[in-house]
């Protein structure tokens, strides 16, 4: 596939995972920390997901130009999609006992107080800066059949299908950021790093809470980050293996299309579009992976 290539951004709905109650609590190769801190990240996309709409809906009248104004519908309705899926998982960790009323009543208020501290533009800043991190997530799970060989099949095909939409959209945020709100490069900056810290620290801070209600104590939960410190950061770390693509945001002349999607993706499109099954768009996508 060229790296020219764009895709069209097509959201598709109503998919069913079958994440039920028989779904195994430590999915990510029955490794409690592997899975909570992808737990913690993810709990936070549907609140996370309706702010990102909102604040590129801010924007919607002042869109002129046909393509963006098609393209943020088709952004919207994605983004839509993926709160649903989530919200069902988020069901699941509510059944394991996990407190997520107060976690998700935490978040809400935390995107309420961002919504009244800064403008619509910032707003919008930190959504283009978020939706930079989820379109890295295809390249970071999805590149490599490794990454993703412990995680159970149900989730993986959740992942990939969500992976492959960010991919889709990851310019329709940016496109209206700097074209109809015209956010400047500082403060596009600025949002970047705002929006990082944030998201570490909803990743670490609530996969401990999470642990924690599993009944880990204080010292096997440090023990836990020690044991997966390769895992997140080594050379083929999670995280450290999105960071170089996670700078390029700060290049001047930075635009998202600058990354191209993944070699693989154009295996998952075909066999979805062809079965509309994501399980099997997910084996065709791994199939590819390297
Ligand atoms: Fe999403
Ligand atoms: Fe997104």
């Amino acid at each position: 596939m060229s790296t020219s290539f764009q895709p069209s951004i097509e959201a598709r709905k109503d998919i069913d995972f079958g994440l039920d109650a028989d779904f195994p609590k430590y999915w990510n190769g029955n490794d409690p920390f592997k899975t909570r801190i992808m737990d913690a990240l993810q709990l936070s996309f549907p609140d996370g997901e309706r702010y990102f709409i909102s604040s590129v809906r801010a924007f919607r009248d002042r869109i002129t130009d046909p393509q963006l104004q098609r393209d943020v519908k088709e952004f919207t309705q994605q983004e839509a999609q993926h709160g649903i899926a989530h919200t069902k998982f988020n069901a699941l960790l509510e059944a394991q006992g996990m407190p997520m009323a107060r976690i998700l009543t935490e978040l809400k208020e935390y995107i309420k107080k961002d919504q009244t501290k800064y403008s619509d533009e910032f707003n919008l800043a930190l959504t283009a800066a978020y939706e930079h991190f989820t379109a890295l997530l295809a390249e970071t799970f999805f590149a490599r059949k490794e990454v993703t060989a412990d995680i159970h099949p149900k989730m993986r095909a959740l992942l990939a299908w969500h992976a492959i939409e960010e991919m889709e959209h990851r310019s329709v945020a940016f496109n209206v950021m700097k074209n109809v709100a015209k956010v400047g490069y500082f403060k596009r900056c600025a949002a970047m790093i705002i929006a990082t810290r944030h998201t570490t620290s909803v990743m670490f801070n609530y996969a401990d809470e999470l642990l924690k209600t599993d009944g880990y104590s204080w010292l096997q939960r440090r023990m836990m980050v020690l044991k997966n410190l390769n895992w997140m950061y080594g050379r083929k770390g999670i995280l450290s293996s999105m960071l170089p693509k996670l700078l390029m945001y700060f290049r001047p002349n930075f635009h998202p299309e600058d990354i191209p999607v993944i070699h693989n993706y154009g295996e998952w499109v075909k066999v979805y579009d062809s079965t509309g099954n994501p399980h099997d768009a997910c084996a065709a996508l791994l199939a590819a992976a390297y």
